[in-house]
């Protein structure tokens, strides 16, 4: 890491910090990375820190809730679960034809949409948008086919460059010691994306999500994409005032009582392998290199979010980014190490609060 390269003894603060920032605009995981345009690098350590990952992630969540339901331990807070079509045009060019947008289709979706870590809406945070499709035709890579989940996240960057870098993050929250984590100097670009990606926001219908994490495109194996979900609602919600601590569901029924909401579902090429690294979730992919194409349209009609019953069902609900075609193969290894902790958390949250 740069960072050791350059004694701070040496420096004054003004210039300490302006080298902190050098380091932190590189990515920490993708140095001496040679890989081609849609390529792995598979870690000999992953399965390993993908059961600890679980191991750490159960604790704390029994910790957290000795009793009754076991929340998500991310993403805890549902802000509205909403029914809604993703529908792929007739109109996308021909090079993004593939896979689940090969051809015109229109699927109903539930959407999820949830703050990343606050159960009190006017603090900042991150804000998730979990997507999932049915009546999708083909086999899929993880659970029963005919379904697909896209789980995507308010900033464009992960904080965690690599599964071992969230497992430092998850071991420190085991501690209590969370700032441990991110003052460690070989985490300071994790402090930037948090400090950076965590937002006041008016709606969860008023902002673009993102996938942070890289998915294949269908075609010879060097063809890999971001997906974002980026706002197109004929209004904005209105900036809250005097909001309370559940503003954001209110903010989600006040504008579906208005009209629809809408979201354009776009795909970003990986053009440089270095640059746009499949290994690295903390980088973000230049759009001036590479824009967003858009390839379908979500529209979420108006509709009622408080009724209970769905709230129930949004609860028991799981997404998982394996839930896909071969065709969108998640890559890289945070989400090779998402396959199993999803899977297993999902159950372990099923098993407790079924039983209750
Ligand atoms: C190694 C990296 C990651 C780990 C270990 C992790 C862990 C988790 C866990 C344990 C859950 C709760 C699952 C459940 O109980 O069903 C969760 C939910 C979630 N995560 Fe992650 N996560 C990671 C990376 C990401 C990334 C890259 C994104 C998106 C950009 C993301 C967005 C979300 C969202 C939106 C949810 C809520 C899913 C739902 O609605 O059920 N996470 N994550």
């Amino acid at each position: 890491m740069c960072i050791h390269e350059t004694p701070a003894s040496k420096l004054g603060i003004g210039r300490l910090f302006v080298v902190l920032l050098v380091c932190l605009s590189l990515n920490p995981a993708s140095a001496g990375d040679a890989l081609r345009l849609g390529e792995e690098r598979i870690d000999d350590n992953e399965a390993r820190i993908a059961d600890e990952l679980v191991k750490a992630i159960k604790e704390i969540s029994l910790e957290r809730h000795p009793q009754g339901p076991l929340l998500r331990f991310n993403q805890a807070k549902t802000l509205g679960c909403v029914s809604a079509r993703f529908e792929v045009g007739d109109n996308i060019r021909p090079e993004l034809r593939r896979g689940l947008f090969a051809n015109p289709g229109t699927y109903p979706a539930t959407i999820r949409f949830a703050n990343a870590s606050q159960f009190d809406d006017t603090k900042k945070d991150f804000r998730g948008m979990s997507i999932k499709l049915s009546g999708v035709a083909g086999d899929s890579l993880w659970g029963e086919s005919g379904e697909m989940d896209f789980v995507l996240n308010s900033h464009p960057a992960l904080f965690a460059a690599d599964p071992q870098d969230f497992y430092d993050f998850v071991a420190a929250t085991r501690k209590g010691r969370r700032w441990q984590y991110f003052l460690n100097p070989t985490h300071l670009y994790s402090l930037l994306i948090v400090l950076r990606g965590r937002q006041k926001i008016s709606s969860p219908f008023d902002i673009a999500y993102y996938s942070t994490t890289p998915y294949r495109y269908g075609g010879d194996g060097t063809k890999a994409v971001k997906y974002a979900a980026t706002p197109c609602s004929e209004f904005v919600g209105d900036a809250p005032r005097g909001a309370d601590e559940n503003y954001l569901t209110a903010a989600m029924q006040k504008h579906l009582d208005k009209g629809e909401a809408c979201f354009d579902f776009r795909v970003q090429f990986q053009k440089d392998a270095q640059h746009m690294p499949i290994e690295d979730a903390s980088v973000v992919w230049d759009e001036s290199v590479s824009p967003f194409l858009k390839v379908a349209r979500i529209t979420v009609p108006k509709q009622s979010i408080q009724d209970p019953d769905a709230r129930e069902s949004c609860e028991r609900m799981s997404f998982n980014p394996w839930r896909t075609l071969a065709a969108h193969q998640p890559l890289g290894g945070i989400n090779r190490v998402r396959r199993t902790v999803y899977a297993e958390m999902a159950a372990f949250r099923a098993a407790r609060n079924t039983s209750q």
